[in-house]
Order: C-alpha cells, then sequence, then structure tokens
C-alpha cells in the first residue's frame, strides 16, 4: 500500500503544451464536424440484461446531462487549445467525443479529490450524477460502435505484464466503455510503441498511425480511445467541376487550393446576432457537417455554444446556392496536459494523483490527441484518437553514507586554505 506523500515523482515527463501540427496552412473556414445523434440517446442499450428501471427512473435524464456536459466540454476545450498562443495561426481539428471517453474511463479508476477534479473539469455534476450514471450513459454511447465500417469508435487498454490492475476497473472498462486488453511490455518501448500504434492505426483505416510516438519506459498503462467516421455528402460535388481557387489565409496571405462547388438546394442559416453564415451538409439523416463562415473569427469563437450548434441545426432552410468548398486534409496533433491542468483537472499529473482505483501509486504521464479530417468531392473522413500513459511513483532513493567505520576529519580555514585541525576517530568512544 502506498501512500501519496511517499510516493515522489521520478518522471520528467515534458508538461509544455506542444503543439505540431503537420499542416501548417490555417483555414480561416471554420469546421465543425457535428455528429448528431437522432433518436438514439433515448433508448435503452439493447443487451437484455440491463435493468430497464420503469420509466422515469431518470435514466434519460442522466443520459441528456451526460451528453449535454459533453457538448460543453467540446467548446470549453476548443475555447482552451484557440487561446494558446502556438495555436495562432493554425488549425484547430479535434475530437472531443473521443477525449471524453478516454478521460471517463480514467475516472473509472480515480478516487477522492482526483476524482472530483475529473467530475467538475468534464462537467459532470456530483449532485446530479454518480460515476455509474457517467458509465451508463458512455455505454450507451459506445454500443455497437466497435466494428462498424464507417464510424467505430472504442477503447482500448494496454498493461505492462507485470503490472496488475484491480479487475474490477477493467471490468467496467470492457463493460461499458467497449475497453479491449492487452499485456505488452513496456519496458521494450519501441515493441510496446509499434504495437499501440498499430491497433490505433487498424481502428481508423491508417489515419491515426502514429499515435505513440515516444513512450517512458516506466509506463505501466496506456489507456486510450478511438472514433474514425468516414461519411458521402448527401448530395456529392462533381469533381469535373472542381478548379484552382485561392484562398484568403489572412489579410496579406493567399494559398492556392482545389475549389468544389456545386450550385444546389442547399441547407443554409445566416446568424446576424455574430455575423456568421451557415452551411448544413448532411451525410445521412443521422450526421452532418456545419460549416461556419464568419464575418469576425473572433466573434464567432467567443459565442459559439451547443444551443447554437441545436438551432443551426434547426433552422438552417433549403435554398438554391452555388457554394465552394475547399478540398483538404489535416492532420493535428496536441499534447493535453497543461490544458486539461488549466480546466482543473491537475491532480491527476502529480504526486496527488489518486487513481486507487486502478492501482496504487499510479499517475498520469501525459495526455495526447491527434486528429484528421479530408474532406473531398465525395464526402468527408475524420478521425481522432487519445492516448492517457500512466507511470507508477517510485521512492526515491536518496544515497546514503555511513560514517560507521575508522574515518579522517580536518578543520580548516577556506581562506587562506589553512588547516587547523587533522585528526584521525577510530573509535569515537574512546
Ligand atoms: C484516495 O481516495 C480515497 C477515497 O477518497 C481515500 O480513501 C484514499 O486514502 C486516497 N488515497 C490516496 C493515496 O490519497
Ligand atoms: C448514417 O451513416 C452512418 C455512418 O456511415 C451509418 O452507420 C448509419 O447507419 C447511417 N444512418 C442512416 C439513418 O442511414
Ligand atoms: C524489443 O522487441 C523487439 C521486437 O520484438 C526485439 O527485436 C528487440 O530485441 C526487443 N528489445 C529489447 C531490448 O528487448
Ligand atoms: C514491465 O514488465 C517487465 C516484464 O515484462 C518488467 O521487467 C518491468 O520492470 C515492468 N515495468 C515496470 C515499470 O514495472
Amino acid at each position: 500500500m502506498c501512500n501519496n506523500t511517499y510516493c515522489v515523482s521520478r518522471t520528467n515527463s515534458t508538461f509544455d503544451f506542444l503543439f505540431q501540427f503537420m499542416m501548417q496552412v490555417p483555414l480561416a473556414l471554420w469546421i465543425l464536424s457535428a455528429v448528431v445523434c437522432v433518436g438514439r440517446s433515448h433508448h435503452h442499450i439493447g443487451h437484455g440484461e440491463e435493468a430497464q428501471g420503469p420509466a422515469g427512473d431518470g435514466s434519460d435524464n442522466k443520459m441528456s446531462l451526460v451528453t449535454s456536459a459533453n457538448k460543453e466540454f467540446a467548446f470549453r476545450l476548443y475555447t482552451k487549445l484557440a487561446d494558446h498562443a502556438s495555436s495562432k495561426g493554425k488549425n484547430i481539428f479535434f475530437s472531443p467525443v473521443s477525449i471524453s471517453t478516454a478521460l471517463a474511463a480514467l475516472m473509472v479508476g480515480a478516487r477522492g479529490e482526483t476524482h472530483q477534479q475529473l467530475l467538475r473539469g468534464m462537467g459532470f455534476s456530483s449532485s446530479q450524477l454518480a460515476q455509474t450514471d457517467v458509465d451508463q450513459a458512455f455505454r450507451t454511447l459506445l454500443a455497437n460502435k466497435a466494428s462498424h465500417e464507417d464510424l467505430s469508435q472504442g477503447t482500448a487498454v494496454f498493461m505492462n505484464n507485470s503490472f496488475k490492475a484491480n479487475p474490477e476497473f477493467l471490468d467496467v472498462l470492457k463493460q461499458s466503455y467497449s475497453a479491449e486488453g492487452f499485456n505488452v511490455d513496456f519496458a521494450n518501448t519501441t515493441e510496446s510503441a509499434d504495437t499501440i500504434n498499430q491497433y490505433v492505426s487498424g481502428k481508423t483505416n491508417g489515419k491515426i498511425d502514429k499515435l505513440v510516438k515516444s513512450l517512458d519506459p516506466r509506463t505501466v498503462m496506456y489507456l486510450l480511445s478511438y472514433i474514425y467516421y468516414k461519411g458521402k455528402w448527401e448530395t456529392p460535388f462533381n469533381p469535373r467541376y472542381t478548379f484552382e481557387g485561392r484562398f484568403r489565409v489572412d489579410k496579406s496571405n493567399e494559398v492556392q487550393v482545389q475549389m468544389m462547388n456545386m450550385q444546389d438546394d442547399v441547407n443554409t442559416y445566416d446568424d446576424q446576432a455574430i455575423n456568421t453564415k451557415v452551411l448544413h451538409l448532411p451525410f445521412n439523416n443521422s450526421y452532418s457537417m456545419l460549416l461556419l463562415l464568419p464575418d469576425d473569427m473572433a466573434v464567432l469563437e467567443r459565442n459559439i455554444s451547443p444551443a447554437h450548434v441545436t438551432k443551426w441545426l434547426k433552422w438552417t432552410k433549403s435554398e438554391t446556392y452555388k457554394i465552394f468548398v475547399p478540398k483538404f486534409s489535416i492532420k493535428t496533433s496536441y499534447e493535453l496536459n497543461d490544458v486539461l491542468t488549466g480546466m482543473g483537472m491537475a491532480d491527476m499529473f502529480g504526486d496527488r494523483a489518486n487513481l486507487s482505483g486502478i492501482a496504487d501509486c499510479l499517475f498520469v504521464s501525459k495526455v495526447v490527441h491527434q486528429a484528421t479530417l479530408d474532406v473531398d468531392e465525395a464526402g468527408a473522413t475524420a478521425a481522432a484518437a487519445t492516448g492517457i500513459e500512466m507511470t507508477l511513483y517510485s521512492y526515491i532513493e536518496y544515497p546514503e553514507l555511513w560514517f560507521n567505520r575508522p574515518f579522517m576529519v580536518i578543520i580548516t580555514e577556506r581562506v587562506p586554505e589553512n588547516i587547523l585541525f587533522i585528526g584521525k576517530i577510530v573509535n569515537p568512544n574512546l
């Protein structure tokens, strides 16, 4: 049993906020991949083994508390990422649901203040939602999504061979977070990183192929979530009309892009309150992309909220337009330690971490996220993965020095050096 006050972190994990974008061209067009689950969230999961309480047992209400907290979390996280100095002039793209899922799964094993911070940080009110409610909600959200061709979502846990995680934790992850579990030898960092990367690459159809860039050899557990979505436009663009066009990056810079276009009945909305034009491009009855073109990006970013998304999905009206949308592929990569700390979830990273529901002396050394988005005439493909690396605290082993046998002693003046006394102690008792 380990008491955290004696557990001293020896990791020198970079708490730096690292933005590494592979594509540097900023998109002034603000893109939100809105995953809209219509009529799905209000059904109980259909395995027949769940106690489906009588109507009014509050489970639908708890489900909606979780989904609305997840939406709020998406925009709070967006604001943090957009505010960060190193993101200025860079694309931003991430999957809030992948990050929420990974954090909620981690939260299963968090206790005490670490658990409270995760609950609050993700916007789950502890007076209304217990961990089991959160688990149940994610179970519903993730149900039957593990292996769809066009949409897959799930989690996985990689554990060091010699590491014993609490079986109850692993059981909840398996039952509620569609988790698959694997044993690896983290001491072999190259091999274990490859194993994780291959797994994520397989789940994202090769889109996220290097989630783990480097691993701490002291890693004992790696918890990850992935999401992959591929949608075909309900009305595709005709590739023959795509032309080389210009995209205005800012006042003084333009870049060349492949500009897709069509003239058709499309769903648009002019949100005059925030001077933003909204284009709603559906994939099918359940999934859509919203493209938001503001007069002033800062005004949109400052004001956008989940309520806007709800409103836009409802209020866009079909009208004939000529629309022009660039064809592009972007990749993003984030290290989220600082952002999550800034959102109040600090303890999990430090020597105050209480993840005793997974194992004693465990803390989070790194949270990483990567995402990709490809948009072309046929549709869009988006993928993302979140990785949570965990290591064990170790006792610091201070070197010891025992004068328990004969030794010499010198008493000296230092400036100028002047030996005042010198001697040898063979028996301090004589
Ligand atoms: C973790 O939290 C639990 C529940 O609050 C508490 O009993 C336990 O002592 C804590 N462990 C550490 C190491 O702080
Ligand atoms: C919409 O598309 C998704 C992903 O391609 C698919 O899983 C889902 O069944 C489709 N829904 C409908 C209503 O067609
Ligand atoms: C790590 O694993 C790889 C692949 O299995 C192997 O070739 C290599 O020798 C291992 N390295 C160590 C230090 O065990
Ligand atoms: C991970 O397991 C290996 C044995 O496969 C062991 O040698 C190593 O010490 C373990 N690492 C940690 C951090 O416990």
